[in-house]
């Protein structure tokens, strides 16, 4: 990396809370960096490797001192998925993470809910958000007394919530569930309840995806992904006529068109395994962007193709703001212990269901197959 040898810069500047931030690229920094720098060399320009690599270094020394771990969403920016993550994965992956941690400090590099869902595992360890605005538009949609007036509907009928809630709604529920497990959650749910209904709230799309995959009769709600629900069944037509070999993948937070017209539909970690283990010369992901730049790094026989849509509350989290809650100890995630008990149950009865051999894919073949949902 000729270009960047003997250079020393000034490092980042944590413009959203007015700290400085400033570490230079030092050639032991850039020499520790090295490796990391081979991997993400094809998505991070050489001039932004010299801001992000002393950070990269710095947050890297701090986790140490301060017996912290940094949980990764498939979401993040790759400086911070391949630079400082400990643990990353989708949002099943990084809940049992966070549970099988000894360290002390839990950093969420991922939004609000993700860091609620740790601290509800982990009352006694000490979980930190870089950001507190990190929310999500499937979270917000969403109340604790809406979950109540469902309930108060439809008696008996097992209520399964998905991760993107707060911990207010997994208080008032029978059993979370992520993407990676939907549809075995409802069938654990139905079968356990004795129901030939299940609700699953919030996330219409998925409701929508999970009810063609199983006989249980879903009732949902109309919460919806603001990155996922823009993606249509035209996108998906136009990418298979300009890239005929792509192979298209879909997360099921889509609407039920886009995963009919993918070639599969899985959790973020199975989209990145699926790439992983077949290595197709062209690949669109139909998620977020940070999904195709992070699997890049491992795949580097694989073309990615756009489109993406960007998810504005992970991309509140930064190499710098993660720096400031480490130095700072900042922003602390709280829940009310009698909040979380409850909550925990939920999360809990999700984690003690078998672990699928590997993340669970869509079947397509299946979805085919149109489903009517009842919608609240
Ligand atoms: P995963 O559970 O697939 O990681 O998805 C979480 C999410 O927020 C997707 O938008
Ligand atoms: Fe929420 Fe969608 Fe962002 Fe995921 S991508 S955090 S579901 S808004």
């Amino acid at each position: 990396m000729d270009h960047m040898e003997d250079h020393v810069d000034d490092g980042a500047l944590d413009f959203r809370s007015g700290t400085p931030v400033r570490f230079a690229f030092t050639p032991d920094v850039e020499a520790d960096t090295a490796p990391l720098w081979e991997k993400v060399k094809a998505r991070i320009t050489p001039l932004e490797w010299r801001a992000h690599a002393p950070l990269i270094a710095e947050i890297n020394r701090l986790k140490r001192e301060k017996d912290a771990v940094i949980l990764a969403h498939n979401y993040m920016t790759p400086e911070i998925f391949h630079g400082v993550g400990d643990y990353v994965g989708d949002s099943l992956g990084l809940a049992r993470e966070a549970q099988r941690s000894d360290a002390q400090v839990i950093v969420q590099a991922g939004v609000h809910f993700m860091a609620e869902t740790s601290k509800v595992l982990c009352p006694d360890k000490r979980v930190l958000i870089p950001d507190l605005m990190a929310g999500c538009s499937l979270a917000s949609s969403i109340t604790a007394a809406d979950v109540r007036m469902i309930k108060a509907r439809y008696p008996g009928v097992p209520v399964v919530t998905y991760v993107n809630t707060t911990a207010e709604v997994k208080a008032e529920t029978d059993i979370c569930c992520t993407s990676a497990n939907a549809v075995q959650v409802v069938e654990a749910a139905a079968a356990e309840w004795g129901s030939d209904r299940c609700i699953l709230i919030p996330d219409e799309f998925l409701a929508r995806n999970v009810a063609r995959q199983t006989a249980v009769k879903i009732i949902a709600w109309s919460g919806r992904c603001e990155v996922h629900e823009r993606f249509t069944a035209e996108d998906v037509r136009e990418l298979r006529s300009a890239f005929p070999g792509a192979e298209i993948l879909a997360h099921p937070e889509c609407p039920a068109e886009v995963i009919e017209a993918a070639d599969f539909a899985g959790s973020t970690a199975a989209m990145s395994a699926y790439v992983l283990r077949r290595n197709p010369a062209q690949v669109v992901m139909i998620t977020e962007c940070s999904m195709a730049s992070n699997v890049q790094a491992d795949a580097p026989g694989t073309h990615f193709i756009g489109p993406c849509n960007l998810c504005p509350h992970m991309k509140r989290i930064s190499l710098e703001n993660i720096y400031s809650a480490l130095a700072e100890d900042r922003y602390e995630v709280t829940v009310d212990p009698e909040i979380a008990l409850r909550a925990r149950g939920a999360v809990q009865r999700m984690i003690d269901l078998p672990p699928p051999s590997e993340p669970a894919r869509y079947d397509l073949v299946k979805a085919r197959h149109h489903v009517d949902v009842e919608l609240i």
